[in-house]
């Protein structure tokens, strides 16, 4: 068993998790482990049928669900979510298609290493189906924000952005295939930032 690592990160995920696998396979290929001390320790997900936790527990990740149907209100939600987290004693916490809205508590209790990946160009088109507003608005460009998380929605700091093109005829799948591409590329490059930073 590999030693546990100086800085561990925590994933939470709310689906596929192709985020948090581009994430898993970079901190490896980059080897995070030997360069900054770090490594993704869980994958914690709200919904018990995310597909990402099977891949995660094939790469020998501990993985958790806490359901937030099993719970009454944001709060108790958020409490039991903080702990499953805190067992771990992260340095990161990356939402990674992480589909709830989280309490100020919660993002308070995680200021500085709670970071999100958003699927637009922020400021604009905060929230959801931002694919399908993009091409509703005209845009001829779209994109992704890794940001830090503020307890407003989809703000604070950026830490990485990239732009597609908006197509002639987009759906709004095929620009979310785009976009997530690219998703892919900026999330690992900006936790590695963080990372080399200190
Ligand atoms: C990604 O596009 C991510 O940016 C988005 O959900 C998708 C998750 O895909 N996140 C949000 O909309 C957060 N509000 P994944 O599960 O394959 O990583």
């Amino acid at each position: 068993m590999s030693a546990l690592p100086a800085r561990p990160i925590v994933i939470l995920i709310s689906g596929s998790g192709s985020n948090m696998t581009a994430l898993v396979e970079a901190s490896r290929q980059r080897r995070w482990a030997q360069r900054f001390g770090a490594g993704v320790v869980a994958v914690i997900s709200n919904r018990p049928d995310a597909v990402g936790l099977g891949w995660a527990r094939e790469q020998g990740i501990a993985t958790a669900v806490i359901d937030h149907k099993q719970h009454a209100d944001r709060e108790t939600f958020d409490a039991a979510l903080m702990q499953a987290i805190d067992a771990h004693r992260p340095a990161l916490v990356l939402l990674a298609g992480f589909m709830r809205i989280l309490t100020p508590g919660f993002v308070r209790h995680y200021e500085g290493r709670l970071i999100n990946i958003h699927p637009s160009l922020l400021p604009a088109f905060a929230g959801l189906k931002t694919h399908q507003r993009a091409i509703e608005a005209g845009c001829r460009f779209a994109g992704a924000t890794v940001h830090r998380v503020t307890s407003e929605l989809d703000h604070g700091e950026y830490l990485e952005q990239a732009v597609v093109p908006v197509l002639p005829g987009d759906t709004a799948e095929a620009l979310a295939a785009r976009v997530l591409s690219q998703e892919h590329m900026i999330y690992p490059l900006a936790v590695e930032r963080l990372l080399a930073a200190g």
